[in-house]
């Protein structure tokens, strides 16, 4: 379908992404996941309609009764979010256009779609760089130079792709600024790169450009950039060769057993880790996503269960595209079978503590985790919400058994250092109340005036005790999606990040996209994931029974249906779709203080570069959809951070273009004329009025 917006070309990606991403990045990314089939073959059905549905013995086994409570709105539930005022805005919304009349604390003149090569921010906003790919954490570090660049350098520069950003407070204006560094491109990385014969050096330069930083930054008096203190003795890379611990029900099992170490507890290494979260506690929870593409030769793989999980993941392919496996025997299955089962975990980093060794939670689950957002629970225990990123996988909700410790001090993380380690995993299961006839593919509404309805939270284990028939406790963990595809649960259009709200606890569910619904053989479209061919996602809205994070049971309705507000098939929260800005591709999300949600998106199917949107919840403005920034030529906005002072973003992969290189960039952002494009963080704040 071509593009609503006459001014806008559709991108051209040449890539079978549903998102008008470039093939470089489908390639480098996410392991071309769009290319191949998608790995869920399961025939789980879809339940239809809820009356229907909950007379279904499966159902009622889980206890869930949806009860009218379920939409009683109210509790404020602390979570890691901070509380401060929303940013101060300089500028009224135009009449008539997407800013007429607005939310509070969004009182800005939205960005139009553009494809300008920078980042491009609303009227009275200023913006700068805090740190990007290459820039030195520690005394003595070599600066960035592309041509002279080493892995011993980038073990000690801020890495490449940098994706979940969070700040937390050191007091005196002063933060700790946590980003991950998802993945390389490594085309864009190394002058006359060949990618059939990467040399030692530049792999293991993608070993260190992977994984984690911590870099303490500080506020520089008026105005409201960030620097980066270098030296600063809480800064920290993690990378492919830094230590992380196994904790959980499945640590040191047989499958996790490495002939590197025999214990199955100690791992090399964190992968391609997107988004993620800030616990209670004052620590940070990070997601491993397409761990699948690094590990080669699972198609020589023989046996048949192990063939089966492998797929299952997309792990059964052949060389990778990085060939790491030529460096390292642990990246080939036929060599390490079990080193995979190491990866795909969410991780908890104690950032305060440089000392620390962070954690692979094995509680949670492994799949290709999006991210992990915590909401307390009424008992004071932890739900932990998280999405499976791949087009028919699923949402999943973990919840403590132990409840946490209040504070965010050293004691209190102390105290908490076990709380992730035991609880119940759930996957969700949603059904519609409209009738299956109403739900056409194409996004129109229903009779009722809302794509919406009920759900359960299905039990999938719990400490020892595995609920899925043949599964046991441990391999639902290790191969959490065959158990979810098991119990039937509800295969969703990508589910990327999932944030409970810290004002009202309604938990916020991106999903991006998903080109293969509907599509001959896939599973049609449903009311909770309404379009077929799905090109620009949705916005989930979930209300948690007894708004209450340990609930089995909950209520739902899509916020958005994305795209083009021209398009009558795309749903606004109920706002008027002639007030809006157009949004393609929601992916990570975020709250500010006044409870707004802020939405960054992966791909934009509209030919527009990415952005990032705010959106009310609450009142006559909720479904007002503002754009807030976009980013430069190729590039995805990721993080997002917004507080009392700013918004900040990660500005990742500028510049991937298909064709793109170090010698022919497709984007000089940040540094300008004759450089190379960098993954880097943004500041923005209002100027002075
Ligand atoms: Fe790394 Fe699901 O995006
Ligand atoms: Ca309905
Ligand atoms: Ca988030």
């Amino acid at each position: 379908m071509p593009s609503l917006l006459p001014f806008l070309s559709p991108g051209r990606s040449g890539s079978p992404c549903a998102s008008g991403r470039a093939a470089l990045t489908c390639r480098m990314r996410c392991g071309d996941a769009c290319a191949h089939d998608a790995p869920n073959t399961s025939d789980n059905a879809y339940f239809g309609d809820v009356a229907t549905a909950m007379s279904r013995r499966g159902l009622l086994r889980t206890g869930a009764v949806v009860g009218a409570g379920a939409a009683a709105a109210g509790l404020a539930l602390a979570t890691a979010a901070p509380a401060a005022a929303a940013p101060a805005v300089p500028a009224k919304g135009r009449p008539g256009g997407p800013g007429a009349g607005t939310g509070k604390g969004l009182d800005f003149v939205p960005v139009a779609p553009n494809t300008r090569d920078q980042v491009t921010v609303p009227p009275g906003y200023a913006q700068a760089v805090v740190m990007a790919w290459g820039d030195p954490l520690f005394r003595g570090t070599p600066a960035f130079d592309v041509d002279r660049q080493s892995a011993a350098a980038q073990k000690k520069q801020f890495g490449y792709n940098n994706d979940f950003l969070g700040l937390l407070p050191l007091g005196r204006g002063q933060y700790l600024m946590v980003v991950n560094h998802e993945y390389t491109s490594e085309q864009l990385m190394h002058r006359g790169y060949d990618a059939a014969h990467p040399t030692r050096e530049q792999v293991e330069i993608g070993w260190a450009a992977h994984g984690l930083s911590v870099v303490v930054v500080e506020e520089e008096r008026g105005t409201g950039a960030l620097k980066p203190v270098v030296g600063h003795r809480l800064n920290r890379r993690l990378h492919t060769q830094s230590t992380f611990e196994l904790t959980g029900p499945v640590a040191g099992h047989a499958l996790v057993r490495t002939k590197a170490d025999p214990r199955g507890r100690t791992v090399l290494g964190t992968l391609n880790n997107c988004g993620g979260g800030l616990t209670p506690w004052g620590t940070w929870l990070t997601a491993e996503e397409n761990f699948n593409q690094y590990f080669a030769n699972g198609s020589s793989v023989t046996d048949a269960t192990v063939l089966a999980r492998l797929k299952r993941y997309g792990a059964a392919g052949s060389a990778t595209e990085r060939k790491w496996e030529r460096f390292d025997d642990r990246f080939d299955l036929t060599k390490e079978p079990n080193e995979i089962n190491r990866f795909g975990w969410i991780v908890e980093v104690d950032p305060y503590d440089p000392t620390s060794t962070p954690k692979k939670r094995t509680a949670l689950g492994r799949f290709k985790h999006e991210a992990a957002e915590p909401q307390l629970t009424k008992d004071g225990r932890v739900a932990m919400y998280m999405g499976d990123d791949e087009r028919f996988d699923y949402l999943y909700k973990f919840v403590s058994d132990g409840k946490v410790a209040r504070g965010a001090d050293d004691a209190a993380r102390r105290r908490n250092r076990d709380v992730l380690d035991s609880g119940t995993l759930y996957v969700a299961r949603f059904l519609g109340n409209s009738s299956v006839a109403e739900i056409d593919g194409t996004g129109a509404l229903p009779s009722d005036g809302a794509f919406d309805g009920a759900g359960v939270w299905v039990p999938l284990v719990s400490g020892t005790t595995s609920y899925v028939k043949g599964m046991t406790a441990e391999e639902v963990l290790l191969f959490t999606r065959q158990a979810a595809d098991i119990v039937g649960a509800t295969k969703m259009d990508r589910p990327e990040d999932v944030e409970p709200s810290p004002q009202t606890g309604k938990v916020y569910v991106a999903l991006t996209n998903n080109s293969n619904r509907g599509a001959a053989g896939q599973t049609p479209a449903d009311e909770t994931n309404p379009r077929n061919a799905n090109k620009h996602g949705h916005v989930l809205e979930l209300t948690e029974l007894d708004d209450d994070g340990a609930s089995t049971a909950f209520t739902w309705n899509l916020l958005l249906v994305c795209g083009d507000p021209k398009d009558p098939n795309t749903y606004w929260g109920g706002f008027d779709p002639r007030r809006v800005s157009p949004i393609s591709c929601p992916d990570n999300v975020a709250f500010d203080p006044h409870g707004n949600l802020w939405i960054s998106t992966d791909g934009n199917a509209l030919g527009s570069h990415d952005g990032l949107f705010a959106v009310p919840l609450e009142g006559r403005n909720r479904g007002q959809v503002k754009q807030f920034l976009t980013v430069p030529t190729g590039a995805e906005t990721c993080g997002p951070w917004i507080d009392s002072d700013r918004v900040m973003v990660c500005v990742q992969h500028p510049g991937e273009k298909d064709g793109a290189s170090v010698d022919a960039p497709a984007s000089q952002w940040p540094d300008g004329p004759g450089s190379v494009p960098r993954p880097g963080v943004v500041a923005v704040w209002p100027r002075r009025r």
